[in-house]
């Protein structure tokens, strides 16, 4: 028998279904509430509410679980590419090798952006953060491609996909080339999608680029790890923009925008900057330690806590791997690895964060393997953009082919009553 929740409200009650999900999860629908009651929720932060149903990712917080499409990450960092996960995402199977090859040729079609793209960059100072760029030029995109993507036809959907996925990349890499003042370049197409976005990012005109499996290894890993990860702030931005039927790039470019935040994915910037105050202070891990537990003080422990995962993040355990895989490779001996490993240690052991089961997050460690791969830090909420991109591409189709409502909340009114208008004297 379906399970209802009951709900008394002065004394009457109404009865409620309980929807369960394909891995047990519990939810109970209140679609009728306001209807049958006049009364609706409040949950600030949405801490216990889903907007929406999903067959995308499943994560569980308490276990320290992540999946796509029903694979175990650990699996996919391992043995898929950053587009074999892309497509698994987006149209929900792994591609067989004929339909992977396909993809990437057709995102290769669609790689060259528009020349007056290149007017727009001009117009920003050099000095402006790459987020702020990339999201506008991802808006942008839209008066180039002002055709509304038409979801129920199958062709015209894959097209906008692969549109989005070619052109956003190289944008991307140019919000770097802007800041550089090098002059703006294109994707080569007789190379892979994480070998350009290097080439992209650092190729001059004065000598070739010369790509690394390692480092290109190791950026497939962390865009396969920042893919997606269900309703969090970015994606529900982009599912609730896309609610209102607003096109695909207008979408996303809301997501950057989201993402770009320092409690999301903003942090990974933060970690760092974080990290080398603390080496530029002398590495006193315990003063900071000291400042993030001191509510008197607004210092928080950058790249630690978790909205979800209250255990532990899986994506953290590989890229911890991963950073110190990558800079043993590269030869690289940073500092700032030893005094990210320290405060760690020293917060797992804690009593503030235990109590709180504050535990490193996806972007602790990512910041320092971006560093050694010579990416420049206000380059890695971009980088956490590039790989969300699969994620935030499926949860727009998901929403538009589920025909969900436009999102539009409610409130409970704190404000003045009805007040009678007289000018201030
Ligand atoms: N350092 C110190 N204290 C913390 C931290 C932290 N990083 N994170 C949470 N806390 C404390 C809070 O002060 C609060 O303490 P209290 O109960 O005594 O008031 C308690 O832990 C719960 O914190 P909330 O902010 O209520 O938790 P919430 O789920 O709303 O926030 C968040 C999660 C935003 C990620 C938070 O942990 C944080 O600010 N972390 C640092 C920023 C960060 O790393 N963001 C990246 C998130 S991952 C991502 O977006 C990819």
């Amino acid at each position: 028998m379906s399970k209802t929740a009951i709900l008394e409200i002065d004394g009457k009650k109404y009865e409620f279904p309980v929807i369960k999900g394909s891995e047990n999860e519990e939810a109970i629908n209140i679609n009728k509430l306001r209807d049958l009651t006049g009364a609706i929720t409040i949950d600030p932060g949405f801490k216990n509410s889903g907007s929406c149903t999903s067959g995308i990712t499943f994560l569980d917080g308490e276990l320290g679980i992540l999946r796509y499409r029903g694979y175990a990450i650990e699996d996919l960092a391992d043995k898929a590419s950053f587009l074999e996960v892309s497509y698994l995402l987006i149209f929900g199977e792994l591609p067989t090798a004929a339909q992977l090859e396909q993809f990437e040729t057709d995102i290769r079609k669609h790689t060259l952006v528009n020349e007056e793209m290149k007017g727009i960059i001009d117009g920003f100072p050099k000095t402006a953060h790459p987020m702020g760029v990339l999201a506008a030029l991802t808006s942008a995109l839209t008066a180039f491609n002002p055709k509304s993507v038409n979801v129920e036809n199958e062709k015209e959907l894959y097209q906008a996909v692969c549109k989005t996925m070619g052109k956003f990349l190289v944008i991307a890499t140019w919000t770097y080339r802007k800041s550089m003042g090098y002059p703006l370049n294109y994707y080569d197409n007789t190379k892979g999608y994480v070998e350009n976005f290097m080439r992209l990012m650092f190729e001059l005109p004065t000598e070739p680029y010369k790509s690394s499996s390692v480092v290109i290894d190791a950026l497939d890993k962390l865009f396969i790890l920042h893919a997606d990860h269900e309703q969090n702030c970015s994606t529900s931005t982009v599912r609730m923009v896309g609610s209102s039927h607003a096109g695909l790039f207008a979408s996303i470019s809301a997501g950057v925008s989201a993402l770009w935040g320092p409690l999301h994915g903003g942090a990974n910037q933060a970690v760092l900057e974080m990290l080398e105050e603390i080496h530029q202070n002398g590495g006193d891990t315990e003063k900071y330690l000291a400042k993030a537990k001191d509510k008197n003080d607004p210092f928080r422990l950058m790249g630690f806590g978790h909205r979800v995962y209250k255990n532990f993040d899986p994506r953290a355990k590989i890229i911890k791997k991963a950073a110190n895989e990558v800079l043993g490779t590269l030869g690289v001996d940073d500092p700032i690895l030893e005094i990210a490993k320290k405060l760690e240690a020293a917060a797992l052991e804690d009593e503030y964060f235990k109590a709180r089961n504050l535990y490193p997050n996806v972007d602790f460690y990512s910041g320092i393997i971006y560093r050694a791969l010579g990416i420049p830090t206000d380059m890695f909420t971009v980088m956490f953009a590039i790989g969300r991109l699969p994620g935030w591409i499926a949860q727009w189709k998901e929403m538009r082919e589920n025909k969900e409502p436009i999102g539009r909340p409610r409130q409970v009114y704190t404000g003045a009553p009805l007040r009678e208008f007289k000018k201030p004297v």
